[in-house]
């Protein structure tokens, strides 16, 4: 039969292909502060590029002309950068149209309905306080505006398990999973997605990426500033909530992965959802908790507050792979610095032949992957300095240096969710799995212990990893590594 010819039957009811573009981007809090500070620069380089032509449609609950709205967005822009290209700017802004409306009421729903006119396939992207999701999703649901669409959830993705799950359950009820997109802006972090290529585009990493070569694996994300003026939403969230379970979970799982067994986002997400299943939830025992000197001062903050502006943790992953490796993460504001690092320490030679051998000082070989503000990835082995003596120094060989970041995270993910690709986020099993390892210490928990601000956090965090050496401080930017 020749299939070529035959003609799509017309009873058959138009699906979503899972690739089919979305033909209008729906922008729920288009006030907000996470629009004008990243997805109005985020449209301006996507329209630029070519990359968006279709409607934007920002909706929020404020009554704001459509003027009004593209004031914000040149603003939001200007703040960002300069207007270099004038005639894309001019598109984006004939893109943009606005609804402002109650979330509660039907009526809004019906205007965005109106304002999306022929567009059948839009992407929502829920750019609001975790509160309103349900609200919206429900109000999509029931105006039907959410046939043959996708939607974009912002984190936080729940405070703990019983909340992810019902939100899994709010969004599963009005969506497809292969609609539903959790952003988890890390994973449009260019050096984030190299580690996935790095590590199975390569074939000699494979024998020494196990428990047999690897002592321990320590991820830093350092920042040198202060919660910024989100007192009150730190003070829901806490360092563990705010990137330990999201974005430096997702970093864990891209190191400890199984090789995906096709090629297709299915099986990567597939295998970072066995990482967190295979993580041993934590323990009271397994953290130190920070907190700067000066965050109860912040508006916003309890004066008495116990809540973690620094957490430090020792993880175990009871994979055959993983079994005995520590993995020790660490992130904090206010500390030394502002970077992102990963350190893979690798055991020390069998025999100490020589007497600088590792571990006398303290390094054994190590990967080297520098996440932020740039982008490193390095080898560190030892080579003999010239002369009668056998002693040398860990060089580091670089494979990767550089600054470039050709695409934002928001460009590359807002880019992929409308064009359906759903490697970059996290699927729901994942994100369960992932509060699962952390719900048991998010109530029980030794107290917060107070650190200067400037330093690397309290030094009890010393104490967690002291059988492993100690904590690898990623050096400021700009300065050059040993
Ligand atoms: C956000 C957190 O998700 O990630 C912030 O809410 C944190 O507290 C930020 O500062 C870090 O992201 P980036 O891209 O600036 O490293």
């Amino acid at each position: 039969m020749d299939t070529k010819k035959r003609k799509a039957s017309p009873e058959v009811a138009p699906v979503l292909d899972r690739r089919t573009p979305a033909d209008a981007l729906v922008i729920f809090g288009v006030t907000g502060d996470l629009v004008h500070k990243m997805i109005f620069p985020a449209l301006y380089a996507m329209v630029r590029r070519g990359a968006l032509s279709v409607p934007v449609v920002g909706v929020a609950g404020s009554q704001l002309s459509l003027p009004q709205l593209r004031k914000r967005a040149r603003d939001s822009i200007r703040q960002a950068g300069k207007i270099d290209d004038r005639a894309a700017f001019d598109r984006l802004l004939s893109l943009l149209q606005y609804v402002g409306g109650d979330y509660n009421d039907p009526e809004t729903f019906k205007a965005l309905k109106q304002a999306l006119g022929t567009a059948r396939r839009p992407a929502h992207y829920l750019a609001i306080p975790p509160a309103l999701f349900p609200k919206v999703i429900e109000g999509l649901g029931s105006s039907g505006l959410s046939e043959q669409a996708r939607v974009i959830i912002e984190k936080p993705f729940g405070r703990d398990l019983a909340s992810a799950r019902a939100l899994n359950r709010i969004a599963r009820s009005a969506f497809e999973e292969d609609s539903i997109f959790r952003i988890d802006h890390y994973l449009g972090k260019e050096a984030i997605m190299n580690i996935l290529y790095f590590r199975f585009a390569n074939s000699f990493l494979e024998p020494i990426w196990n428990r047999n070569y690897v002592a321990s694996i320590q991820i830093t994300l350092a920042e040198d500033f202060g919660v910024k003026g989100r007192g009150r939403f730190y003070e829901s969230a806490g360092c563990l909530r705010d990137v330990i379970q999201n974005h430096m979970f997702q970093v864990t799982a891209l190191l400890a992965m199984e090789p995906p067994a096709y090629q297709g986002y299915g099986a990567v997400q597939s295998e970072k959802a066995k990482v967190f299943r295979a993580m041993r939830p934590l323990q009271p025992e397994d953290l130190v908790r920070g907190q700067y000197v000066g965050y109860r001062k912040e508006p916003g903050v309890a004066s008495g507050s116990d809540v973690e502006t620094f957490c430090a943790l020792r993880l175990f992953i009871d994979s055959w792979r993983w079994q005995g490796v520590p993995w020790y993460l660490r992130s904090g504001k206010c500390l030394a610095t502002s970077a992102a690092e990963v350190l893979v320490e690798l055991k020390p030679p069998p025999q100490r032949l020589f007497d600088d051998s590792a571990p006398v000082d303290g390094h054994a070989n190590y990967l080297r992957f520098r996440l932020s503000p740039n982008a490193e990835v390095a080898i560190a082995a030892r080579v003999k300095r010239a002369g009668k003596e056998f002693v040398g120094d860990q060089r580091e060989l670089y494979l990767l240096n550089e600054q470039s970041n050709k695409e934002t995270p928001y460009e590359r993910l807002l880019g992929d969710a409308m064009a359906g690709n759903g490697a970059l986020f996290t699927r729901e099993d994942a994100i369960e799995a992932a509060w699962a390892v952390v719900e048991p210490v998010l109530k029980t928990h030794y107290p917060a212990h107070p650190y200067k601000p400037g330093t690397w956090g309290p030094k009890q965090a010393d104490t967690l990893i002291v059988g492993d050496g100690s904590w690898h401080n990623p050096r400021r930017a700009g300065a050059t590594s040993a």
